[in-house]
């Protein structure tokens, strides 16, 4: 899906202002206004001579990096500059790697779809880590909880970069990096360091690790804030990196590194390997979205007969397209009496509990089914649910986080043996392209994944 951009160099009406700049210079980043009309200190883009390369008044400019991984951010506070129509969208900038990453920020939560261009400086470089020259990211629903905050999860960590579904290319290696090299096609979900000694990540339960850090809004031992990939370049642990088949395309892997782990795990875990009468397991996936789309298809790749439960039938066509044995539509009245004793497991794949009739999800489980919840929605949304309905069939009400690094390599392996792909909607990554992803994907309009491209492009790396 095409970006509209306004041109650099043009005025609102389309005259231009002057003439267009030479060709940027990677890595030079002029501290000063050239022209002189404004009174700042710092500016993103490059210039030459006779153009000012000023954003708009208002614009987020830099970021000065404090110890710790804390940041402040600088504006323009004038609205005088006369070459200052541009919108930032339309620069092509220069990103100043390796002391500097860029990425597109939430600055505020009430602006949680409108990410604004910033510079900041990376986590300080571990022996096991690895640079990232991203190449696409997916959008997760859980982006959108994290940048509402207080709306969505609670408390962000601002400025925040987002996004958790990234592919690139491996552009740095430290000194004890073994699994990866520079040049390879790598993949990193939602977690990107745990401590790989205790129990759990021992037991390849590294998601559940007491010191995992997540990929973003998360706080590494020495206090720096991780920031995400809707950005030029991401720096994380090599264990939570992972190589990408040739077989699949890089738009492709990158919602299987959070979407498709998350539920593959659960579904690997929890799924019977097998029934009394060669009976099939039965599978409900409620919600249909990034996770449940991905979650149909590797539910049927492992064995079982998936259906689909969604809000309303408008899914239906597609679901089946999916490899959905059945489709439910929960909103009509009287579906849990037709489906009662059918499903060995119901994966809840939901961004929201709103109308979500737990009893009646429960009631479909034969005895000590699962009910796993994937999805989390906005802290205050709670499970409504009596004692008495687990009772009624000694069924169990669970959730699960991600998944392991050998889960993820499993996952990639069946993917290109069953032919699983995620069905996706590419969007060149900008201020303007996030904004829109964004909303979109809150409003549900999108089947069934947002990923963002041209990311070279944007940033300027890829050279
Ligand atoms: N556990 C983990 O480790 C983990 C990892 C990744 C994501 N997540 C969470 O999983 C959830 C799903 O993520 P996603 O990326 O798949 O989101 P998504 O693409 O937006 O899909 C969410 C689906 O939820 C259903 N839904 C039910 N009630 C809804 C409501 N009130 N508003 C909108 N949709 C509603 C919709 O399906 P129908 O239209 O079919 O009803 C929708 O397609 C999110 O809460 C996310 O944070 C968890
Ligand atoms: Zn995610
Ligand atoms: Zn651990």
């Amino acid at each position: 899906m095409g970006v509209p951009r306004r041109g650099r160099g043009q005025a609102k009406n389309g005259t231009p202002r002057f003439s267009p700049p030479r060709e940027q210079t990677r890595g030079v980043l002029p501290k000063t206004c050239i022209c002189q009309c404004l009174p700042v200190r710092t500016f993103y883009g490059t210039s030459t001579t006779d153009d000012c390369l000023a954003p708009r008044a208002g614009d987020l400019l830099t970021n000065l990096v404090k110890p710790a991984g804390h940041y402040q951010s600088e504006y323009i506070d004038t609205q005088s500059c006369k070459f200052s129509d541009f919108s930032p969208t339309a620069m092509s900038v220069s990103v100043n790697y390796p002391e500097e990453f860029a990425g597109f920020a939430v600055l505020d939560t009430k602006d949680w779809n409108k990410p604004k261009y910033i510079t900041y400086k990376p986590k300080a470089f571990g022996d096991h880590d690895i640079d990232i020259e991203i190449e696409c990211c997916g959008l997760c629903g859980s982006d959108i909880m994290t940048a509402m905050g207080g709306e969505g999860w609670g408390e962000i960590k601002l400025p925040q970069v987002v996004g958790h579904e990234i592919i690139g290319k491996v552009v740095k290696v430290g000194p004890k990096v073994s699994l990866h090299k520079v040049g390879d096609r790598v993949g990193l979900g939602a977690q990107a360091f745990g401590c790989l000694s205790c129990r759990r990540c021992k037991e390849d339960n590294e998601q559940y690790c007491k010191d995992s850090v997540t990929t973003y809004d998360g706080v590494y031992p020495d206090g720096y804030v991780s920031q995400g990939g809707y950005a030029s370049h991401v720096r994380a642990h090599e264990h939570f990196c992972f190589a990408i088949p040739d077989a699949i395309k890089s738009t492709e892997a990158a919602s299987l590194c959070c979407a498709g782990l998350t539920v593959y795990s659960p579904l690997k875990r929890y799924i019977p390997t097998s029934l009394p009468n060669g009976e099939k397991p039965k599978v409900a996936v409620l919600g249909l979205g990034g996770l449940g789309h991905l979650a149909v298809q590797i539910a049927a790749a492992l064995g079982a007969e998936p259906y689909v439960f969604s809000r309303t039938d408008a899914k239906k066509e597609q679901a089946l397209q999916l490899g959905a044995k059945g489709f439910v539509a929960t909103g009509t009245k009287g579906w849990a009496d037709e489906y009662f004793d059918q499903f060995d497991l119901i994966l809840n794949c939901a961004i929201s509990l709103s109308g979500l009739d737990l009893d009646s999800f429960l009631s479909i489980l034969k005895v000590q089914g699962r009910f796993v919840s994937v999805g989390l929605p906005a802290v205050e949304e709670k499970y409504d649910v009596s004692p008495f309905t687990f009772f009624s069939n000694g069924s169990s009400l669970c959730s699960s986080n991600l998944g392991s690094r050998k889960e993820m390599l499993d996952l990639l392996e069946l993917c290109v043996k069953h032919n699983i792909r995620p069905w996706v909607e590419e969007v060149p990554i900008s201020e303007e392209g996030c904004n829109t992803a964004l909303t979109r994907a809150w409003k549900g309009d999108v089947r069934y994944r947002f990923v963002f491209t041209e990311f070279h492009k944007a940033f300027g790396t890829g050279k």
